[in-house]
């Protein structure tokens, strides 16, 4: 039990390390949290123009989501891990990088470390889940309603590819856990004030 509490305990504080303000650091950009959505993202991490700190911060945020997943399943048997201990640790790492206790428990949204949880939980669930994202956004050019189709259609994939446990629930909470923070952005779509993908930041 010690070792199953420890192990969620390390998973949100993975999630807590903010790689949009971590790159932006080491490249000498301003903070995420100052401009644009001020949401630390890569999406935001864009809009300051810089290709490379965004694509670095969706990487950062991915692997720290499918490290902390793969791990706990790696030493599932090892450590007799209940499934209910690996339910927890995807939501550890998630609401880490939605509350980081590093950055005064102000995140992100959780799209790249949703998506890392989901490609460690299952690839094709990850990559059918990406598939999902990119289909959206190459036809609509928006980051958040990508991401919100995305997240509502991650619950489905996953019941389709193993029914109904308790992964499945934590995935549930993570996807409307996402929602609920894209609630600006759900307004901005509705009124037409979303920026699109790649425009600069306001
Ligand atoms: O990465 C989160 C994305 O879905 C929206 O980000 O900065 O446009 O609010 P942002």
């Amino acid at each position: 039990a010690l070792i199953a509490v420890g192990a969620v305990l390390a998973a949100y504080l993975m999630g807590s390390v903010s790689f949009a303000v971590v790159v932006s650091r080491l490249f000498g950009l301003s903070d995420p949290r100052t401009y644009g959505s001020k949401n630390p993202g890569a999406t935001n991490v864009l809009r300051s123009g810089n290709k490379a700190a965004a694509a670095l911060t969706l990487l950062g945020d991915g692997f720290k989501g499918w490290l902390a997943v793969w791990l706990a399943l790696f030493f599932q048997d090892k450590y007799q891990l209940g499934s209910g201990t690996i339910a927890a640790i995807i939501l550890a790492v998630f609401l880490g990088h939605l509350w980081p206790v590093f950055f005064k428990f102000v995140g992100g949204k959780g799209v790249a470390t949703a998506l890392g949880i989901l490609l460690a939980v299952n690839p094709w669930l990850g990559l059918g889940t990406l598939a999902t994202w990119l289909a959206v956004a190459y036809a609509f050019r928006y980051s958040s309603l990508a991401a919100l189709i995305g997240s509502l259609f991650a619950p489905f994939y996953y019941a389709l590819l193993f029914g109904a446990d308790l992964n499945l629930l934590a995935i549930a909470i993570m996807s409307g856990l996402l929602i609920y923070r894209h609630g600006q952005n759900i307004a901005n779509l509705m009124s037409g004030k979303e920026s699109r993908i790649g425009s600069k930041k306001k």
